[in-house]
C-alpha cells in the first residue's frame, strides 16, 4: 500500500457520522492526578488495568473510531494477554498515539509555553507504527493573557505542529494536530475568539508551508467559549455560534474532521456544546465531532474507583457518554437522554 493510500484508509475509518475519539493517552503525571481523585495508586498495573477497562467496554466501538494512547499503554496487554493496541483493533477502532513530550516556556518569552519531542521523532514513529499506532497526536498550549500568547509564541507553536504533522505524514500516520488556547483565565469569549482565529490562521500557514496534506490530518482545537473566571456564562447555543464564525474564517474545507478537546468543561457541558454546533449548523464542510478525555472518563473514574467489581459499571459509564456524544455529533442530543442508562 502507497503511504497515500494507508493515510487514506486511516482517515476513512477514523472519519465517521456518529463516532469520535476517546482520549486516554494522559502521561504518568496526569493519570497520578487523575487517580489520585479517587484514591488509586498510580502503579503500571493499575493503568493496565484502568487502559483495560476503557479499551473492553462492550458496545464502544459504535461511538468510538479512534483511541489516543499513551507510550506506556502501546505495550500492555488486556488481561487475556491480547496487546490493548490489538485488542482496539479488532474492534475496529484505530489506535492512535500521543507522541509530543509536554510543554515547557518558550526560552526568552516566559509567558508562552511551546511543547517539545521532535528530536528522533521520525524513529518513535517507526517503533509506535510497528506497535500497531496508526495515528497520532501533538499538541501546543497558548495561554491567554493581556499580552500573551505573543506573536512570537503563536508562530512558534504553530511551526512545531506543522513539523510534527509533516514527519507524521511521511511515516505514514494520521496527524491530529491539536493547538489547545486554554480556558484558564477571566478573558472574554470574544478574547478567545480573537486569539484561537489568529492561532488556526497561522497554523494553516505553517502547515501549507511543510507541505501537510489536509485532507490526511485531523484538527483538535478548543471550543470558542468565556474564560473560567470570567463572569459572564454562556450557552451552547452562544459558543455553537463564536465557534463556527471562527473555524469558518480559519480551517480550509480540505480538512475532514474537527475533533474538539473538552479542557476542562463538564462532561454535560462538552456534549451539549459539541450537539449545538451539529444541530444549529448543519453543512460544514467539515465532521464537528470529539477527541475528550476528561468528559468520557471523569463518569468513568468515578464508577471505577480502583476495584474490580465496578469495572462493569465503569463500563457502562464510558459507553453512555460516548453513546451520548455519538448523538451530539449527529445533533441528536438532548439534555433528557442524561437521565437515562
Ligand atoms: P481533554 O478532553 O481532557 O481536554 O483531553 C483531551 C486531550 O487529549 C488533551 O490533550
Amino acid at each position: 500500500m502507497t503511504i497515500t493510500n494507508e493515510l487514506q484508509a486511516t482517515i476513512e475509518q477514523m472519519v465517521q457520522q456518529g463516532k469520535g475519539i476517546l482520549a486516554a493517552d494522559e502521561s504518568q503525571p496526569t493519570i497520578a492526578k487523575r487517580f489520585a481523585a479517587i484514591g488509586v495508586v498510580p502503579t503500571a498495573e493499575n493503568c493496565r488495568a484502568y487502559r483495560g477497562l476503557l479499551f473492553t467496554a462492550p458496545g464502544i466501538e459504535d461511538y468510538i473510531s479512534g483511541v489516543i494512547e499513551f507510550e506506556d499503554t502501546l505495550a500492555q496487554s488486556d488481561d487475556d494477554g491480547t496487546p490493548l493496541p490489538v485488542v482496539l483493533a479488532r474492534r475496529g477502532i484505530v489506535p492512535g498515539i500521543k507522541v509530543d513530550k509536554g510543554t515547557g516556556p518558550l526560552a526568552l518569552s516566559p509567558c508562552d509555553l511551546i511543547t517539545y519531542g521532535l528530536d528522533g521523532l521520525a524513529a518513535r514513529l517507526i517503533q509506535y507504527k510497528s506497535q500497531g499506532a496508526r495515528f497520532a497526536k501533538w499538541r501546543e498550549v497558548y495561554k491567554i493573557g493581556d499580552h500573551y500568547p505573543t506573536a512570537l509564541g503563536i508562530s512558534a507553536n504553530a511551526e512545531m505542529l506543522a513539523r510534527y504533522a509533516a514527519v507524521c505524514q511521511e511515516q505514514g500516520i494520521v496527524p491530529i494536530v491539536e493547538p489547545e488556547v486554554l480556558i484558564d483565565g477571566n478573558h472574554s469569549m470574544a478574547r478567545c475568539a480573537e486569539v484561537t482565529e489568529t492561532v488556526l490562521k497561522l497554523v494553516f500557514h505553517a502547515l501549507h508551508r511543510h507541505h501537510v496534506v489536509l485532507e490526511h490530518m485531523i484538527l483538535k482545537p478548543n471550543m470558542v467559549l468565556p474564560g473560567k473566571d470570567h463572569p459572564v456564562k454562556a450557552s451552547a447555543a452562544e459558543i455553537a455560534v463564536a465557534t463556527l464564525r471562527v473555524f469558518r474564517r480559519a480551517v480550509p474545507a480540505a480538512v475532514p474532521s474537527i475533533n474538539f478537546l473538552s479542557g476542562g468543561l463538564s462532561p454535560e457541558e462538552a456534549t451539549a456544546n459539541l450537539n449545538a454546533m451539529n444541530a444549529n449548523f448543519p453543512g460544514t464542510p467539515w465532521l464537528l465531532s470529539f477527541s475528550y478525555g476528561r468528559a468520557l472518563q471523569q463518569t468513568v473514574l468515578q464508577a471505577w474507583q480502583g476495584k474490580t467489581e465496578n469495572v462493569p459499571s465503569a463500563q457502562l459509564a464510558l459507553l453512555k457518554r460516548a453513546r451520548l456524544n455519538g448523538a451530539a455529533q449527529r445533533g441528536e442530543y438532548t439534555p433528557a437522554m442524561e437521565s437515562a442508562n
